[in-house]
């Protein structure tokens, strides 16, 4: 081969393709280097601190001195004007809307009282509103533990790191009410010197551990749902830990997976129920918010979309790009939470969502009245004699079906998050409870009773809870009593401790 500047003597022509080649990759050099560095910029987060703290400042107020625009954003989680067709932060009461409900949780505090989720300001308020906590003044105890509180605000790492953990979770409700005040905010999910994500609850720590995970080696993109995982996902109350027997210590029960029938199957071993039902006497399952479980079964997460690049979007302001801490229905904000990914219209990204939630909830609520008809048969066949051996298949079927109900149920946007998983454990769901309804017949034949037992009038919340037997004039006197006599002595208390904390003015 000839020289390379022989070639160009005789082909001009190739001495300005290599020049023009030269000078397209140098200019496409200058490019990645500026973009990687317009990325490192927006990596590490520089800020001017006003104020200096604690890790275990709890006031969300304090923190928002040195951060206003993310302050002000979490501010907006007390706007309840949004309502989309099924959810959203308004206040809606969903025994109303479904009287269902109330017989499905008879015996059990979810029949006084479940209004739908609202933003993450109201946690404390409506811990305290709701009549699941009882009334209680004086020698009159909450019916629920301290381990309530355990995702309702930064005061719980900051109570956790003065007395720990387990004795923490010790002790009925209204024994710590005057210690946790700030609702859900800053310190449960930041480290307060670098602002880097951190995982503040133990339990979710302990669950992975258990499985031999260490998430203090999650991704960045993980920590972006695991932050989430801290409080929107399936547990109990376990009173058998080593070391704190006899304390409702927080566990998830993820030791043999996150799937209904796996989470199931550890209740089953370890012979748990959360309540006796007052009409069948199944031995129930309350499944209290599977929802990251769900959503890692969905499509977004198996594309690493996380729950914050959909519930917490970038907003751009002023040539500044943050994070939105208005955390709430994404259809609030389409443009910022789904466009970013997707080019289709506003409009068909909503029907999306509506589709795949209008078809789940068609079959839900189908398997709600299944439910609801098993219970009251049931309650008629222990009426007509029926003895326990003949009973116990019934009410382990029972028990599943229902199981799989509130775990499709109770994972708040699961039939977006993962719609064909949510669709699948309603569809087992069904078949269980249909199984359960054909046992009953049977039973019910052998004493001679062959026909249709009548669906409960239940047409309203209150019908509903007349029919199980609550008194709810009571309940809510007692409630009243409560507000009027003693929130008032716990925020009084809050207030004067934390005028002790140790805040350093910097500029
Ligand atoms: C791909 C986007 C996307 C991702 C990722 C996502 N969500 Fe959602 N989420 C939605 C949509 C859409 C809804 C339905 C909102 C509605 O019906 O108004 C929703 C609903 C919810 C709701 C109920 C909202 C309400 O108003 O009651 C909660 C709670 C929730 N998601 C939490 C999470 C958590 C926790 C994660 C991560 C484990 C997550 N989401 C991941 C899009 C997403
Ligand atoms: C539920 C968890 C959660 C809470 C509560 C929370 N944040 Fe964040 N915050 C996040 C996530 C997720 C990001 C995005 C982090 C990332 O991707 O690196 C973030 C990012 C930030 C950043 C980095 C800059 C930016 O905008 O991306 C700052 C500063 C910040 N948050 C301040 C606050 C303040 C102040 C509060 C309390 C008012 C707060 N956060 C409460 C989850 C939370
Ligand atoms: C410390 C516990 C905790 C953490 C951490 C947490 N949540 Fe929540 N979240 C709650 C509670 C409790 C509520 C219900 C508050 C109420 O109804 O008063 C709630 C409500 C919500 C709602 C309903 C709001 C609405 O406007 O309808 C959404 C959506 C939500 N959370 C998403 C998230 C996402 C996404 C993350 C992570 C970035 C997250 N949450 C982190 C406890 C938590
Ligand atoms: C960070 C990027 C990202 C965001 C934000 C995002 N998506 Fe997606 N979405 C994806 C990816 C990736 C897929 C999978 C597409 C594929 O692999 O072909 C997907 C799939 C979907 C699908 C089809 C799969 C299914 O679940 O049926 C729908 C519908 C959808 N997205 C709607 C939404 C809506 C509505 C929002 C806002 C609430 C949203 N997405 C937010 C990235 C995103």
């Amino acid at each position: 081969m000839k020289p390379l500047t022989e070639q160009i003597k005789q082909k001009p022509w190739l001495g300005w393709v290599i020049f023009l080649a030269t000078v397209v990759t140098v200019f496409a050099l200058g490019m990645l280097a500026s973009s990687i560095l317009e990325r490192r910029a927006e990596a590490v987060f520089a800020y001017t601190p006003q104020v200096k703290y604690s890790q275990f400042e709890p006031r969300n107020e304090i923190w928002g001195e040195n951060f206003p625009r993310q302050y002000q954003s979490y501010l907006q989680t007390s706007d309840t004007s949004f309502r989309s067709k099924y959810n959203g932060p308004a206040m809606i009461d969903m025994l109303e809307i479904d009287p269902r409900l109330v017989v499905l949780w008879a015996g059990y505090g979810f029949s006084k009282d479940y209004n739908q989720s609202r933003g993450h300001y109201y946690a404390i308020k409506d811990l305290w509103n709701t009549i699941r906590t009882g009334g209680p003044v004086d020698e009159r105890k909450s019916p629920m533990p301290n381990t309530c509180w355990a995702c309702k605000s930064p005061d719980v790492p900051r109570l956790m790191n003065d007395i720990g953990v387990a004795e923490f979770y010790k002790g009925t409700w209204e024994t710590k009410g005057h210690e946790i005040m700030n609702p859900i905010g800053c310190a449960d999910c930041h480290d307060a010197k670098t602002m880097n994500l951190r995982i503040s609850r133990p339990a979710l720590v302990e669950a992975f551990e258990r499985v031999g995970k260490d998430i203090s080696k999650a991704s960045h993109q993980e920590m972006r749902s695991l932050v989430c995982a801290q409080c929107h996902v399936e547990y109990y109350f376990n009173e058998n830990t080593t070391g704190a027997e006899g304390i409702p210590y927080l566990t998830l029960p993820w030791d043999n997976g996150f799937s209904a029938e796996e989470m199931e199957e550890y209740y089953d071993n370890l012979d748990f129920s959360d309540w006796t039902h007052a009409l069948s006497k199944a031995p129930m399952l309350k499944a209290q918010h599977p929802g990251y479980e769900l959503y890692t079964t969905g499509t977004h997460a198996s594309r690493g979309v996380s729950c914050a690049d959909c519930h917490m979007p970038y907003i751009s302001e002023g040539g500044q790009k943050y994070t939105s801490h208005h955390v709430t229905s994404p259809l609030k904000n389409v443009s910022n939470s789904c466009q970013v990914c997707h080019r289709q219209e506003t409009e068909r990204l909503v029907r999306d969502v509506y589709e795949r939630q209008d078809k789940i909830i068609g079959n839900r609520n189908k398997l709600e009245e299944l439910l609801v008809r098993a219970h009251v048969e049931a309650k008629t066949a222990w009426g007509l004699g029926a003895g326990e051996k003949q009973m116990r298949d019934i009410l382990t079927d029972i028990r599943h079906a229902q199981w799989r109900w509130d775990y499709a149920a109770a994972s708040h946007g699961a039939s977006f998050h993962s719609p064909v998983e949510t669709g699948r454990v309603i569809t087992t769901g069904i078949t269980i409870a249909q199984e359960a309804r054909l046992k009953l017949a049977r039973l019910l034949a052998d004493f001679d009773l062959n026909e249709e037992i009548p669906y409960p009038d239940i047409s309203t919340k209150s019908k509903a809870q007349a029919f199980v037997g609550l008194d709810m004039n009571k309940l809510n006197s007692e409630k009243k009593e409560f507000l009027e006599t003693v929130v008032p002595t716990w925020v009084e208390q809050a207030m004067e401790r934390e005028s002790n904390y140790p805040v350093e003015t910097l500029n």
